[in-house]
């Protein structure tokens, strides 16, 4: 008989996460450390916007590369923000979305894909789906950009180079001499760089710079998610200057036949949502990372995290994931670095639950080390 799954469903192992979910049900009303996504719920005028579409009956499928009005606007904003003639746009189902469509356009079996270490789950899974083999850079113990080590890992194969800042799950923010220095790696041999900006919103020490200032063969991925606390309407974006029209077209090709469009209705609201001010949601989150910080820094080793909303801490012993199920065992949940890297020796915590609540999880985790 034919085996029932396909042979691909082994290069993902979700074994790490799933042991600390199975850890957290038996916990009631735990210090909640672990979860990706922003506190906040969408503002009333965004969920308005959402709800006057689907009223208005925009819930028929949307242009396969986003709606017309949505385009123009983040069209727009790229004009603006990396000075691109005629940015192309592809509007898609959350930033995943793109990420999958992007490594489907780009990564052929065989194709390295450079990533520093530590590194959002999702690229190592389907770029290996795909028959790509990533290179991790590591970036411990500061978790600045390895430009180094990238320029280093660079071989015949490379095929692109993935940029996330801020950063999950460290927190870091990439300076414009760090990304400067990282373009001047990828033009030598015109490698694409894929700039991840989910959490271009959260950053607490100035300005965010983005490396599609500075290169042209860049593509920008940004989403609605995280900024608007939107996660579940799956909206985000893909933008790109001439030099990768190509990718964007074919990605919308591939769209085509898989995602098909980007929900109609949320796309309508995204339009809103980007003439929403968040600022005041961001400052609690600074707010926020200071607790944090201030919070840990004297009993834990930690780098002070510039933005996303999470923090990378080093566990005691340099074991992480020892140290994650007695701070479960304890009602604080926080996830292994090891879902994240290839090391196991630090943990994250997602900081977007209430203040109290973040006082009573670091003073529980003090009490641990
Ligand atoms: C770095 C990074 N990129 C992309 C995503 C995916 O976001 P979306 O909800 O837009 O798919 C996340 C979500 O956790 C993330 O942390």
């Amino acid at each position: 008989m034919k085996q029932l799954l396909a042979d691909r469903t082994k290069l993902i192992d979700a074994s790490g996460i799933r042991k600390v979910f199975a850890l957290a049900a038996e916990l009631d009303d735990p210090v909640n450390f672990s979860i990706g996504q922003p506190g906040f719920d969408v503002p009333e005028v965004i969920k308005e916007a959402a709800i006057r579409a689907i009223r208005d009956g925009e819930n028929k499928y949307s242009q396969t590369a986003g709606d017309e009005e949505l385009r123009a606007k983040i069209a727009e904003q790229m004009r603006a923000e990396f000075g691109w003639a005629e940015p192309s746009v592809l509007v898609c189902s959350g930033l995943s979305g793109g990420l999958l469509l992007a490594f489907m356009t780009l990564v052929n079996p065989g194709d390295e894909v450079i990533i520093p270490d530590p590194y959002f789950v999702i690229y190592k899974h389907i770029i290996r789906v795909l028959g790509g083999r990533c290179v991790f850079v590591d970036s411990y113990p500061d978790f600045r950009l390895p430009v180094d080590g990238i320029a280093a890992a660079i071989t015949e194969n490379t095929k692109l180079i993935i940029v996330n800042s801020p950063a999950n799950p460290t927190g870091a923010v990439y300076s414009a001499e760090e990304l400067k220095a990282l373009v001047k790696v990828a033009e030598e041999r015109g490698i694409v760089v894929l700039s991840d900006e989910i959490y271009e919103k959260f950053c607490y020490d100035g300005p965010c710079a983005s490396i599609a200032q500075y290169y042209d063969k860049t593509l920008m991925m940004r989403g609605f998610s995280k900024s608007y606390g939107m996660p579940g309407w799956r909206m985000g974006y893909v933008s790109a200057g001439g030099a990768l029209r190509e990718v964007i077209e074919e990605m919308t090709k591939f769209q085509q036949y898989t995602f098909v469009c980007a929900p109609t209705p949320f796309q309508k609201a995204a339009i809103a949502a980007m003439d929403c001010d968040v600022s005041g949601l961001v400052a609690d989150y600074r707010r926020k990372r200071d607790l944090v910080y201030e919070g840990l820094r004297e009993k834990f080793e930690l780098v002070r995290p510039g933005g996303s909303f999470y923090a990378f801490v080093t566990a005691p012993g340099g074991e992480a994931t020892k140290f994650v199920e007695k701070a479960i065992k304890n009602n604080v949940l926080v996830i292994p670095g090891s879902v994240f890297s290839e090391r196991d020796t630090h943990f994250r915590i997602s900081y977007t639950t209430s203040d109290e609540k973040i006082q009573e999880g670091v003073e529980i985790l003090r009490g641990l080390v």
